[in-house]
């Protein structure tokens, strides 16, 4: 597959950054990749002798692996890299850690960090191309390609359609590449939760707010439901789990109330009997496995256009 178009610029940091006709040049380069997936022999040989180091300073289970799965399949040569086993620990800067794993000649960089705006900071120091696998409470970029793709394969075109994400919007760097790559796309777009939840102003960002649940589920085609990141409050946002499962968790019965059936989505992980019932995670209505799959095909087309910009 010879790569016949890149995008319109040398990273993903972020989809503030990006074009509408780049998340289209991305889909459909994904569409090109999903069929590849779905051959028996999955490997191409387009990123051959293209080394990529994928930098993991924070916990993941899906990106990490949709991202060495994509590189791996793409025929790249993958180095992956843990700050809870690395020099990090001995006090080594970011930019110091990453000039050493460039000097090995590797061409592109994949990074999750807990700091908001670490991986702009790295573009302006550094000249490999580099994707942000989610930093801080920042942005989520492939997250939110991919949700945007699996909502396109499900309910066709975009543009119009009504899709509400559901929970933790304050903390969620999910939340906030989805409602700018939604907006891109034309679609309407909601958030819906505890109104300390929920950050001031976000109305500016062109979304509408929800604080009953039952409401924003009867408006929406589509929600994507978040989890409360325990993980990222230093303060109590909300009294306990129990009570944002009663008040905001999404149920059967929840579901079976609505005069319309709508598709569930959810970026993992799952607290389960938290944000979703299991009986919900699991139904035909969800296609959260769906999210997963597509996120190799996504992340295969944003390793495969932004490799344009490697000098061999
Ligand atoms: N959706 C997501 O980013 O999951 P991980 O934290 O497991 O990568």
């Amino acid at each position: 597959m010879a790569i016949v178009s890149s995008l319109s610029t040398k990273h993903l940091l972020g989809i503030k950054y990006i074009t509408t006709e780049d998340i289209e040049t991305i889909f459909q380069t994904a569409n090109n990749f999903k069929e590849v997936l779905n051959r028996p022999v999955k490997k191409v040989p387009s990123l051959r002798d293209v080394t990529i180091a994928n930098l993991f300073f924070e916990n993941s289970t899906r990106t990490k692996m949709s991202f060495e799965l994509a590189e791996k399949r793409l025929s790249a040569d993958v180095i992956n890299f843990s700050a809870s086993s690395s020099s990090v620990k001995k006090g080594e800067t970011l930019l110091d850690t990453v000039n050493n794993i460039l000097s090995m000649k590797v061409d592109m960089i994949v990074m999750r960090h807990p700091a908001p705006g670490s991986a702009y900071y790295l573009s302006e120091h550094i000249d490999a191309s580099i994707i942000n696998a989610g930093d801080g409470t920042h942005e989520h970029p492939t997250q939110a390609l991919l949700d945007a793709y699996s909502i396109q394969e499900k309910v066709g075109n975009i543009k119009g359609k009504k899709i509400v994400i559901v929970g933790d919007i304050k903390h969620s760097r999910v939340a906030l590449s989805n409602i700018m790559c939604l907006n891109k796309l034309g679609a309407k777009v909601a958030v819906c939760g505890p109104p300390t939840l929920i950050p001031k102003n976000i109305e500016t960002l062109g979304v509408k707010v929800f604080y009953q649940v039952k409401e924003a589920l009867e408006w929406c085609d589509v929600a994507n439901v978040l989890r409360i990141q325990l993980e990222r409050q230093d303060i109590k946002y909300i009294p306990s789990l129990r009570e944002y499962a009663r008040y905001f968790g999404i149920n059967k019965q929840l579901l079976e109330s609505l005069s319309k059936k709508i598709v569930i989505m959810h970026p993992g992980p799952i607290n389960r009997g938290v944000e979703l019932s299991s009986d919900v995670a699991d139904s035909d209505q969800s296609i959260i496995l769906e999210q997963v799959e597509n996120g190799v095909a996504v992340r295969m087309a944003i390793l495969y256009l932004l490799a344009g910009n490697v000098s061999n």
